[in-house]
């Protein structure tokens, strides 16, 4: 038998699973499973990207200084309190990797997002769950579960797949009540999609265990670019930046992902036309007799009868060349998750599951 084993922890993650894309034998197929901006990015990133191909023979700025300064503009906050990463997902990965290890616990909720236990088998650290109350963050009950061996709560406020969120207030009682060797991460992969919302920001600049990570691959369009970022106390940055890679981001990144901040009228367009079609969306199917939570993100998570009704849902779903996401691998069985799109893509799903409800399909 081999002696080549891998780290504590490392065969205890379930693969992360991505949205479909495709249909067996369907080609007129629009894919509404992973939450993408359905207009894309700004022309404005588009254009910096290209231009910044001109440059690929040079290496990328290692201290990311430009976006960071921009980021800092938009948001109204320190620079040097910023770090980028590979999406999100890295920043995440820079927090479990530096603050969690064997004999640690990591606490995330319910129907959390699930990178957050396969960051925890990662480094080692045991991945704590904890109950939501109807499908949103229970502050109390994670406050409970607290122990000594916590050093890490992740949240997404607003959370995926449930597009429920707390309030600012729950997010400070959450902070201030618990264990001192513990941080609190305040996932805003969603925040813009919730107009007013700073993403939790001002929590991090008033306290010491807390850190806001956000992307740019939701409102801004650019998923398939890779490109998040995290905001955090300096000596916490300070941390992060030591098992960061120099040259995480590149030039095509970096200028893309400036542009997209900076064209904040194209930004504005995208959030305001989500939460149109939001609106509309949740009105059209509580007609068909299916149910939705408030969204603050831009999918909405219809509720069926069942798991069976839910599965012979997406199967028809599927057969009308729309993908949207099942979620019962999130504790949500009878559950499925929709992407909103844009106007023809929003009236075809409704279209198709008032068939389906109707026993037309
Ligand atoms: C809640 C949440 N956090 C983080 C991410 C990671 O986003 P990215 O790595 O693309 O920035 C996602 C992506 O779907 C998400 O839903």
């Amino acid at each position: 038998m081999t002696k080549i084993t891998p780290q504590p922890g490392i065969m205890e993650i379930a693969l992360y699973v991505g949205g479909a894309a495709h249909v067996e034998g369907v080609s007129d197929v629009v894919k509404l499973s992973s939450n993408e901006n359905p207009f894309g990015p700004s022309p404005a990133a588009i254009e910096a990207a290209r231009r910044a191909t001109y440059e690929l023979h040079r290496y990328p700025a290692t201290d990311h200084a430009g976006l960071r300064a921009a980021i800092g503009e938009a948001h109204g906050i320190d620079p040097d309190q910023v770090i980028c990463g590979v999406g999100s997902d890295e920043v995440l990965q820079f927090v479990t990797q530096s603050y969690a290890g064997p004999g640690d616990e990591v606490i995330y909720t319910e129907h959390g997002f699930s990178m957050y236990p396969i960051l925890a088998h990662a480094c080692g650290a045991t991945p704590v769950m904890v109950a939501e109350k109807d499908r949103v963050v229970d502050v109390d009950a994670i406050l409970a579960a607290c122990t000594d061996k916590t050093r890490i709560v992740f949240i997404a406020n607003p959370a995926n797949p449930t597009g429920t969120m707390i309030d600012l207030d729950d997010c400070a009682r959450l902070a201030d009540g618990l264990p001192e060797q513990a941080l609190l991460v305040l996932d805003g992969a969603y925040a813009e999609f919730e107009l007013g919302y700073d993403g939790g920001a001002s929590l991090v600049a008033s306290r010491s265990n807390v850190i806001m990570t956000r992307t740019f691959s939701k409102i801004y369009g650019l998923g398939g670019l890779r490109i998040g970022w995290g905001y955090a106390p300096r000596d916490i940055i300070d941390v992060l930046n030591r098992v960061r890679q120099p040259f995480n981001l590149s030039t095509v990144q970096l200028a893309a992902a400036e542009a997209a901040l900076r064209d904040t009228a194209y930004t504005e367009k995208c959030r305001a036309e989500n939460a149109r079609l939001r609106s509309w969306l949740i009105g059209a199917l509580e007609k068909h007799g299916v149910a939705a939570d408030e969204s603050h993100t831009n999918f909405i998570l219809a509720r069926f009868a069942d798991q069976g009704e839910a599965d012979a849902c997406d199967a028809y779903l599927k057969s009308q060349g729309l993908i949207v996401r099942k979620v019962a691998g999130y504790g949500l069985p009878n559950c499925l998750r929709i992407t909103i799109g844009d106007e023809p893509s929003c009236r075809r799903v409704a279209h198709a599951i008032g068939q389906f409800k109707e026993g037309g399909a």
